[in-house]
């Protein structure tokens, strides 16, 4: 149960390659203390064990993202929720969550973001985004795109979501795959008002 102080946002894992850019992205925000409403599709859960072994198991997520990233993810939780079922409290604009990131996206569930077909609760709960106005930040992943993809995006973009394709700088000049990783974590904190360190700012 989250208090006044804590920050709630919804994060979607989908079946697009590019599991460690969620597993970052919800263990940054964990370490920062906030509540997590968390749904991955069966894909998603596919993705995160194939891309990142066994031990990432959905069931198992906790376990694994202390081991990977420390125990100050503990400072946050996180709620896991069946991406059947369209009475979570998310498929509500009623509810407090202020933000929500599909992380990596799929070009299915982009699909169904852009034509508003609410199918599961991950769609649903980035419909309640786009039509509470809140902040919907839209991971793509998917080389190269056909021109359905890319309009589906563009009808994604008119509603109000932010595209934030999965496209990693290197500037910043990456060493590992979690450096890369980072970099994008980083870019959807801000994006959600969070300040970071995951990546150095450019000096110019
Ligand atoms: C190993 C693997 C990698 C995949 N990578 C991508 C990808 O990068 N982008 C994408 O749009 N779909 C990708 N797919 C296909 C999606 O997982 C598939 O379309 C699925 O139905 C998406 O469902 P979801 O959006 O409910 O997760 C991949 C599938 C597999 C098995």
């Amino acid at each position: 149960m989250s208090n006044l102080a804590t920050r709630s946002i919804a994060i979607a894992v989908t079946g697009a390659s590019g599991a460690i850019y969620a597993t970052r992205t919800i263990a940054a925000l964990l370490e920062r203390g906030c509540h997590l409403e968390l749904v991955i599709s069966d894909y998603g859960r596919r993705l995160l064990r194939d891309e990142l072994g066994e031990a990432a198991m959905a069931d198992k997520l906790l376990e694994f993202l202390v081991a990977k990233y420390g125990d100050g993810v503990r400072k946050g939780t996180y709620t896991l929720h069946s991406n059947r079922d369209l009475g979570a409290k998310i498929a509500s604009g009623s509810q407090n969550c202020e933000g929500m990131a599909v992380v990596p996206c799929s070009m299915k569930t982009l699909a169904g973001i852009a034509h508003g077909l609410s199918r599961n609760l991950i769609e649903r709960a980035a419909d309640v985004m786009l039509k509470e106005r809140r902040p919907l930040i839209i991971v793509p992943r998917e080389t190269p795109m056909s021109l359905p993809q890319l309009r589906n995006m563009v009808l994604c973009a008119e509603s109000g979501a932010m595209i934030m394709p999965a496209m990693p700088a290197f500037y910043q000049m990456p060493k590992t795959l979690d450096d890369l990783a980072d970099f994008m974590a980083g870019k959807v904190l801000a994006a959600l008002g969070f300040s970071h360190e995951l990546y150095p700012s450019w000096k110019g």
